[in-house]
């Protein structure tokens, strides 16, 4: 059996995965391209919000923009533009292309970014299929993703890493906000320990997953990897000054900047 996927069927086994359903799912399409699906997320929205509004900023604050500096960015999965929002509100003149796969979330996201009409457009892009459109530039300032790329396979993750990178200017940075899986399982048991205090009915949500519960989550974690090797995916794409600029238990941001001379890696 493959390190990575021995490792996931260990942290399985001893049940220590325990990612909420709040993350995306590529293949529960019956949940992001479902109208039940979207308005059970968007229901639960502010709650989680009120966790990541530190997260959102710190992702803003790392771009390598003066206040006052135009640039364009784009959000990957960008859901209702939660990450994109907090880099329209730290940079005034910034303008944020969003993408996502389901109609339903980009409809929803239209009427959350009704006060920012004219810095924004949204395009529909699977980041499954690797055809970005042709709206989207190759002279990006940055690229952001958020609780979206650990669904993709890993040989799919490093694709991505690399169209990013192509699209990004020289100097161009991109960031991902997303959970990861511990390798040992003796860590990832103590993250569910401090999860589990902070969280005290997360544990009885646990054991009492429905079928269907259980289903979904069996569904959510299935590409969810270890940070190291999404870590060395960012340097196989060219990228450097690479960072976990931030890792709170199961949480993570890192990423890195396009050289400022050089192709992407081949
Ligand atoms: C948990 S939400 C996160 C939304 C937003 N980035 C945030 O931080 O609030 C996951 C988003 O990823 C989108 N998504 C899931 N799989 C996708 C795919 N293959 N291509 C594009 N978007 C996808 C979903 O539609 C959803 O909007």
């Amino acid at each position: 059996m493959p390190e990575l996927a021995r490792l996931w069927t260990i942290a399985w086994a001893s049940g220590a995965i325990f990612a909420d359903m709040d993350h995306c799912n590529d293949a529960d399409d019956d949940i992001w391209k479902s109208d039940e699906g979207i308005s059970q997320w968007i229901s639960t929205a502010d709650e989680r919000e009120r966790t990541r509004v530190g997260h959102r900023r710190l992702m803003a604050d790392l771009l390598p923009f003066g206040y006052e500096d135009q640039f364009t960015f784009l959000d990957l999965g960008a859901g209702t533009g939660a990450a994109a929002r907090a880099v329209l509100d730290r940079y005034p003149k910034a303008q944020a292309i969003l993408s996502d796969y389901s109609l339903q979330m980009i409809s929803e996201a239209h009427r959350e970014l009704s006060d920012y009409k004219d810095r924004y457009t949204y395009v529909e892009l699977d980041l499954a299929s690797g055809n970005w459109r042709s709206e989207i530039p190759f002279d990006l300032g940055a690229v952001i993703s958020s609780l979206c790329v650990h669904h993709l396979p890993h040989e799919r993750k490093g694709l991505l890493f690399r169209e990013i990178f192509a699209h990004l200017e020289p100097g161009g940075w991109y960031l991902n906000y997303d959970p990861v899986i511990a390798q040992d399982p003796e860590v990832q048991a103590a993250w569910l320990r401090a999860m589990d205090r902070r969280d005290p009915a997360a544990a009885e949500k646990r054991a009492n997953r429905s079928p269907e519960e259980q289903r979904r989550y069996e569904s959510h974690i299935r590409h969810m990897m270890p940070l190291a090797p999404q870590i060395e995916l960012l340097g196989a794409a060219g990228f450097e000054a690479i960072d976990v600029f931030l890792k709170e238990l199961d949480h993570v941001i890192y990423g890195g900047r396009r050289p400022m001379v050089g192709g992407p890696a081949v």
